[in-house]
């Protein structure tokens, strides 16, 4: 298992851009999949994740040629799909399996999809619950529940349904579903989370309607889509956090990361620090492929620290890892509420990030919903965090990139264990961040 070594001292500076946003990889693949003819995908996600619903894809007879630069996917049509010969793994993706869940359920084959310890005790019967609502046939662990997931592909019809919660994996799964569904399918949830699919859709040509926090689609199109020749994937803003909160963080720095997705529905965290005092700057706003994009530009600043509510948590709800290191090195309490959601991802997060940021010397406290974070101070005001040699990721690559980036306050080098999770997202997060600090480094 790789362990990352952090040396800090150095200040963040220079221009990088960041991996093409994972959500938005793994939903280009699908529709790409479902499509008419060739299409290629640029600046795509190459963590395992998209890897995974990539060869997924594969597996259901899609041909889909890779090089480091683009993916070209020959997309077979809406019922173009395949059975495959064996079982799908996942791997670590939780977008990957439940989007895959909802795909697969209207289709008129047999799957079984699984995935890595961690996913196989992630909750599925948000996604399962719902389908068989449209008629799937779905079985797995404890009801359905836990994957392994058995699909007997069956005819679905559309339904109401009101998720209860804010999940863009649980809405794009009955999109999915929905696009294989006799009749018409209308979903609502209580507050809107990443809309990607949506755009997606609307970007293809499918008949999407949105009001408010609805959608409403009719099933089974008479006419699929073409592909787009060229699809480029903005840059991931989850990847982009870890920098946008480490150039905050260390005094003196000064970093650009440009093409960066700012999706109004994933960009809390730029809310959320503009009132800690962050010194942000969103520059050369363009859009592709549906999608709002900006260069950001971020310089350090004292932070102090903020409530975070419920309202905020769907639009924040990959950057609250990260989020908890700013309110560590901030002056006065952050209190973050109505955040549970965080206990299901790949590791327990209130858990997991309490527990590593207290072994730094934060000033944590768990509650059920989210936690509560007496700030340090500034690191410039000598706030800092304590370096540690024994950090560990507990298999989830948000909290792994989290403690390289606290670690940046130290005094000492930090050793994060376990930090090969970072492949999942990020594979090249450590080269990344040194070519940052090493620009001043060398001068
Ligand atoms: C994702 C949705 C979010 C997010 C995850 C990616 C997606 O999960 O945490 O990293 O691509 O739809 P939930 O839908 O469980 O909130």
């Amino acid at each position: 298992m790789a362990t990352l070594s952090i040396q800090p001292g150095a200040p963040l500076r220079g221009t990088i851009a960041v991996p093409g946003d994972k959500s938005i990889t793994h939903r280009a693949l699908i529709l790409g999949a479902l499509a008419e003819g060739a299409g290629r995908i640029t600046q795509y996600c190459r963590g395992e994740d998209c890897l995974n619903t990539m060869r997924a894809l594969q597996a259901l007879g899609v041909r889909i040629d890779e090089s480091e630069d683009e993916l070209v996917v020959h997309g077979k049509g809406l019922w173009g799909l395949t059975e495959p010969g064996g079982v799908i793994d996942c791997g670590n993706s939780g977008t990957g399996i439940r989007l895959l869940t909802g795909l697969l359920a209207g289709q008129d084959f047999f799957t079984v999809l699984t995935g890595d310890s961690s996913i196989r005790h992630r909750p599925m019967g948000r996604v399962v619950k719902p389908l068989r609502q449209m008629g799937a046939m779905i079985a797995g662990r404890k009801g359905g529940e836990l994957a392994p997931l058995a699909i007997t592909g069956t005819t679905l019809h559309g339904m109401t349904y009101a998720s209860p919660v804010a999940s863009g994996q649980i809405k794009s799964s009955l999109l999915l579903a929905a696009l294989f569904s006799k009749g018409t399918t209308r979903l609502s949830e209580p507050r809107l989370s990443r809309d990607h699919t949506e755009r997606l859709f609307q970007f293809y040509g499918l008949p999407l309607r949105r009001d408010g926090l609805t959608l409403s689609m009719e099933g089974r199109p008479a006419v699929g889509w073409t592909a787009v020749p060229t699809l480029s994937v903005p840059g991931d803003f989850s990847a982009a956090a870890f920098f946008i909160v480490g150039a905050t963080i260390v005094p003196g720095s000064d970093v650009t990361i440009s093409g960066v997705g700012i999706n109004p529905t994933r960009t809390g965290l730029l809310d959320v620090l503009q009132r800690m005092g962050g010194d942000l700057q969103l520059l050369n706003r363009r859009e592709e492929a549906g999608e709002p994009v900006a260069d950001l530009r971020v310089r350090s600043a004292p932070l102090h620290g903020v409530t975070i509510e419920a309202d905020l948590i769907p639009r924040t709800i990959d950057e609250l890892p990260i989020l908890s290191v700013a309110a560590a090195v901030a002056e006065g309490p952050t209190l973050v509420s109505g955040a549970e959601e965080l206990r299901v991802k790949e590791s327990d997060r209130i858990a997991t990030m309490a527990r590593e940021l207290q072994s730094m010397g934060a000033l944590v406290t768990e509650k059920p919903d989210g936690m509560v974070i007496q700030g340090l101070g500034h690191p410039r005001e000598n706030g800092r965090l304590t370096a540690t040699t024994n950090g560990k990721s507990h298999g989830d690559h948000r909290v792994a990139m989290s403690m390289a980036i606290a670690a940046l306050t130290a005094r000492e080098e930090t050793l994060v264990h376990e930090a090969d999770c970072i492949e999942t997202s990020f594979p090249d997060f450590h080269r990344r961040l040194f070519q940052l600090t090493t620009a001043t480094r060398e001068g």
